[in-house]
């Protein structure tokens, strides 16, 4: 209780934002009546820190987001039944707006709290759990489901499926585990760093074999993507931020990619849903056969059917119109088709066996981002060209990102880590010393392309959400779906 007024004094809307939350909660309270938020909030029965943080999520009733919808009913039940099963959990709720879940979910798994076992000793190889399940969408798509020829071939894919189901599973822990610490006044790389120790630790870090997937975005207000700290940042997360936490996992190349945004004035709310619900429009449409452009009009419909309202003024929500989903393969975060979120995209199909990232982003600006600030994101050209290095450093440099991320994205952050972004391979010997001379070097020849910050106008905010599909033959997998989103 006290972290969290000593935070709310913070913040100088104080005092009319926490009666407005609490007049907002009641109102939604009788909306959602029937449902187990409040049993949830009843039943809390923690320790100091972990009341704390569910009285603070009382008061922002943040079981209401996404609380509509069978899929959504059903996901209650089942977690309902978890909290049964896991007896006298202490119960960690997020600090901040956007998301649902309590961390007792993992640990209902078996999981420690906070948590340190490895998702590989958590569960027997083959049985890791499954994504939500979805229909793929239209009447020509109907025979998937009872095809036996269809459910054949899935059966020969499922050593692939367990695999990503591990790294999805690993990402959930460490997003969820997240989610109950991150609040305003943490130092960003400070965050970043727990975050993907966290995700090493979880996924068992054996070099490009399984790790983190790239970089943790945590992109701030009208940076829509691709911020993480350089070493020597010292941004500090703030009350009034809009921040977008993007970041993932990978197994054997597989990547899971997922994003939510981060907020704590309840102002930024319908911006936020309006990213939510966009991606989860998102995944609704897409499927085998499905044209890339029906999928960025049926985005756009729902993004843009919402308007913001901030500092008392009122902002409809676009669509950041040059950016996208996209397609992945192993160690390939960008396979070459990308998901538009606006209409008039392209008319390629998408493809039985595909992995898809599908992302929308939400802005009170223009709805366009242009390139800007410090780049912090590094990603070695898949199609590299064979150019002769004639710095020994952009050598040594070279050899160092083959080894430790081939074709997956780094960070400057990592470069600079005593195990060199890989304990398993360097020990604590991987440090690169000034290598920014070679690195500028290797983007200049084409074999590593940098990744700047993407920004929307000054004074917007941009919102996210991400979720990583898997359109197996008979349905579509959301691996990456949580109890949190
Ligand atoms: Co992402
Ligand atoms: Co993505």
């Amino acid at each position: 209780m006290e972290t969290g007024e000593k935070e709310d004094n913070d913040n100088p809307l104080d005092e009319t934002g926490g009666k407005k939350k609490k007049k907002k909660k009641k109102k939604k309270k009788k909306a959602t009546a029937g449902n187990d938020c409040d049993g949830d909030e009843d039943d809390v029965k923690g320790e100091n820190e972990t009341s704390e943080a569910n009285d603070e999520g009382e008061g922002e009733g943040d079981c209401d987001i996404g609380g509509e919808g069978s899929s959504s009913t059903k996901k209650k039940k089942k977690k309902k039944k978890k909290n049964g099963a896991g007896g006298n959990v202490p119960k960690t709720k997020a600090h901040c707006r956007g998301v649902d879940g309590f961390t007792d979910y993992y640990v209902a798994l078996g999981q420690t709290e906070p948590p340190t076992i490895p998702i590989e000793n958590l569960f027997q190889p083959g049985s890791f759990p499954k994504g939500e399940i979805q229909e793929h969408p239209g009447d020509f798509n109907r025979y998937r489901v009872t095809s036996e020829e269809k459910r054949a071939q899935e059966r020969m894919q499922e050593d692939i499926y367990d695999k990503v189901r591990a790294a999805a599973e690993c990402q959930r822990q460490v997003r969820h585990w997240a989610q109950s610490y991150i609040k305003p006044g943490i130092k960003l790389i400070d965050m970043c760093e727990a975050l993907e120790n966290k995700n090493r630790e979880l996924v068992a870090e054996k070099g490009t074999t399984q790790g983190i997937g790239f970089p943790t975005g945590c992109s701030l207000n009208h940076v829509a993507a691709h911020y993480t700290p350089n070493p020597g940042d010292d941004t500090v997360l703030k009350h009034s931020d809009v921040m977008k936490i993007d970041f993932g996992t990978q197994i054997d190349g597989r990547i899971i990619d997922t994003a939510f945004t981060v907020h704590f004035d309840p102002q930024f709310d319908k911006l936020a849903e309006a990213a939510r619900m966009a991606t989860e429009e998102g995944i609704r449409t897409i499927g085998v056969d499905v044209r890339l452009c029906d999928v960025g009009a049926a985005i756009q419909e729902v993004m843009e059917s919402y308007e913001c309202t901030i500092d008392g003024k009122t902002f409809p929500v676009k669509c950041v119109r040059n950016l996208n989903g996209h397609s992945m393969a192993p160690y390939v975060i960008h396979a070459g088709k990308s998901v538009p979120i606006v209409k008039g995209g392209d008319a390629t199909k998408m493809e039985e066996g595909e992995f898809y990232a599908i992302e929308t982003f939400g802005s009170t600006g223009r709805g366009h981002v242009t390139e800007d600030l410090d780049c912090s994101h590094y990603m070695k050209n898949f199609h590299a060209p064979h150019v002769p290095l004639r710095m020994p450093r952009a050598k040594k440099l070279l050899s160092h990102i083959n080894k430790t991320y081939n074709t997956l994205a780094f960070c400057r952050r990592w470069l600079e880590r005593d195990d060199g972004g890989s304990f398993h391979l360097h020990g604590q010997k991987g440090r690169q010393e000034k290598y920014l001379g070679a690195l500028k070097n290797l983007c200049d020849v084409g074999i590593v392309v940098p990744y700047p910050p993407l920004v929307d106008i000054k004074g917007s905010y941009v919102a996210q959400y991400e979720h990583t599909v898997l359109l197996k033959p008979t349905c579509k997998e959301v691996l990456s779906r949580g109890n949190d989103y």
